[in-house]
């Protein structure tokens, strides 16, 4: 069921690689609530050739852009103003990618050169990103700007490796950036911290699959869905949330919050009866 909640709002979404992306999710449910957007992606994600397909079904206009590159988001705020036609509402920066896992290097024996990659792609592009919209002046007022997150940047999660590092320093920008982005131009930055969910990056961490039943087994609600992750998205993305800046917002179905759960207690032999 749509609500019109986007209606008349332009849109920036990254990291829609194919259709398990969160990115994918948050593209088509946009859509629905009447946004318009640009889609983007690394150059060398758009070989794949499956964004195609998600632009034809949203009526979006694709412009590659590696975030890594002031000079391509400079491109992609400048373009994405003339095909919108006007300034943007609303930015989802669902980008990640750490060499040490995909290498499946141990932390303790990270390697510093893929270290700065992962820091500089997963984390530094979100601060690029919102520097070169600032200096463009390309957000509207009251504008929001969504990052997606994972709860290792609070506590330890042995398998995400360099990435929970890599996680703080994202939500840190939000806080930092959304300081001085919300005093002078009104426009919003958060975090959303997302459940353990079935994509290309999510899948890449070893032992995921285990993880994402463990998480299932503690959250009350069990994990939250990239669909799930899309609604969160465009409430945030909407006018209802207004006030909402400079926070991490935690989507997990109350996971971050339970110590344990009757059903991981029954199935360790640990119930407490005696
Ligand atoms: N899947 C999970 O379990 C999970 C949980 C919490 C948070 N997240 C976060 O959600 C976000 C989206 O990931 P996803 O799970 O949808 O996986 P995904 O693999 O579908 O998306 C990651 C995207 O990052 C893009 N990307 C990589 N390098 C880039 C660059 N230099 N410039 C521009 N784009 C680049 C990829 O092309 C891809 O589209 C990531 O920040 C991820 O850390 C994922």
């Amino acid at each position: 069921m749509a609500y019109g909640l986007l209606k008349g709002k332009r849109g920036i979404i990254t990291g829609a690689l194919d259709e398990n992306s969160i990115a994918w999710k948050v593209a088509e449910k946009a859509h629905e609530e009447g946004a318009t957007f640009v889609l983007t992606n690394a150059p060398i994600a758009m070989r794949m050739g499956e964004i195609n397909k998600l632009a034809e079904k949203t009526n979006a206009q694709i412009i590659p852009a590696d975030a890594t590159s002031i000079e391509e988001l400079t491109n992609l705020f400048t373009q994405s103003q003339e095909v919108l036609g006007g300034k943007i509402d609303f930015v989802l920066h669902s980008i990640g990618m750490s060499v040490n896992i995909r290498k499946k290097i141990p932390y303790t024996e990270s390697n510093y050169d893929y270290f700065m990659k992962g820091i500089d792609v997963s984390a530094m592009s979100f601060h690029k990103m919102l520097a070169v919209a600032k200096k463009l002046d390309a957000i509207n007022e009251w504008g929001s700007v969504v990052a997606l997150s994972y709860m290792a940047a609070q506590r330890t999660f042995p398998f995400y490796t360099d990435m929970a590092d890599i996680k703080a320093m994202l939500e840190s920008i939000a806080r930092s950036f959304g300081y001085h982005y919300g005093l002078e131009k009104k426009v919003r930055i958060n975090t959303v911290s997302q459940s353990p969910t079935k994509t290309t990056a999510g899948t890449g961490i070893k032992g995921f699959g285990d993880f994402f039943d463990y998480a299932q087994a503690i959250a009350p609600l069990g994990n939250a869905s990239a669909e799930d992750c899309a609604n969160y998205c465009v409430t945030l993305f909407s006018d209802l949330t207004k006030m909402v800046t400079m926070q991490n917002l935690f989507h997990d179905g109350g996971y971050s919050n339970t110590g344990v759960s009757d059903y991981v207690m029954k199935n360790l032999g640990v119930s407490g009866e005696e």
